[in-house]
């Protein structure tokens, strides 16, 4: 199974919009993919147009029913939105013992249900950005084009390790790759940007992933509210989505059970 949490602690950085190509990307392989929406700006809903009736704080707070808090996007694709009551689910699970592990515990009875869970968080470190990791255990780190975006996934996998070290209770949280996004060779900053990541990719032993161009209908395609996929299926930044896809199930294929007749491009 794959389980994925899409962290980058600076806004911005491409976080929603690759967490919502990746999924369907990988639901178009026929696998069951199951998105939550961990952060409070409820993003997700908002650029794949989605109406859900109820909302992560539903699910883990009010504890409502899985089949009553997921909204289906297509076959094979479900989220779980986000909304501004995610800070009040927040607030009241802070200081319960074993918060940090919440989402493992609510999620972990749906996974025969899902090939894929992805998680997409708030660009700050919260305490569900935490149970994101605790849960999925691999982070996928995408980085814009700036210098605070490079010092965003820096603290990212700096809380990766923290997060094993304070917790303890075997896990192995660890970074499945730098993505480098929103990639524009003609701008300076960008081979600056490239060669930074390439030395803490070097200097800590975390893959980076093929990069995602700068492309327009990326914005086109939230101003619609659809997929990339459905906007522009010819898309350069779709088509580089498509190869970090085969990238990621490539990975997961050495390391863990996955289906191994799922589709490739
Ligand atoms: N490849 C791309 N080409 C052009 N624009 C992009 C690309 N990827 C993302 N964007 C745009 O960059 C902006 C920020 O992206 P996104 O919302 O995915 O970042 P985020 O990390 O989720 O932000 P936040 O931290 O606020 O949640 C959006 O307007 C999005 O449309
Ligand atoms: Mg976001």
């Amino acid at each position: 199974m794959i389980k994925l949490s899409v962290i980058n602690q600076r806004g911005g950085a491409g976080k929603t919009t690759t967490t919502a190509v990746l999924a369907r990307c990988l639901c178009d392989r026929g696998m069951r993919v199951l998105v939550v929406d961990a952060d409070p700006q409820g993003s997700l809903a908002v650029i794949l147009g989605l109406s859900p009736r109820a909302f992560l704080n539903d699910f883990l707070i009010e504890r409502l029913a899985i089949r009553e808090c997921v909204v289906s996007a297509k076959p094979g694709l479900d989220f779980i939105c986000g909304n501004r009551l995610t800070t009040d689910a927040e607030t009241k699970t802070i200081g319960l013992p074993g918060s940090e592990f919440l989402f493992r515990h609510l999620l972990v009875d749906h996974e025969k249900n899902y090939d894929v869970v992805l998680i997409d968080v708030a660009p700050s470190i919260s305490l569900f950005q935490t149970c994101a990791m605790v849960y999925t255990q691999h982070v996928l780190v995408p980085v814009d084009m700036d210098i605070l975006s490079v010092q965003g996934a820096t603290s990212t996998i700096h809380a990766c390790e923290t997060l094993n070290r304070m917790l303890e209770h075997g896990l192995n949280i660890r970074p499945l790759g730098i993505l480098p996004v929103k990639l524009n060779r003609r701008l300076a900053i960008t081979e600056l940007v490239l060669n930074t990541l390439t030395s803490i990719s070097q200097r800590r032993e975390i893959p980076i992933f093929t990069p995602i161009r700068t492309d327009q209908a990326v914005i086109r395609a939230a101003a619609d509210r659809q997929f990339l996929a459905d906007y522009d299926p010819k898309s350069k930044a779709l088509e580089d989505y498509e190869l970090l896809t085969e990238e990621i199930l490539s990975r997961f294929r050495k390391t863990e059970a996955i289906p191994i007749d799922a589709k490739t491009a």
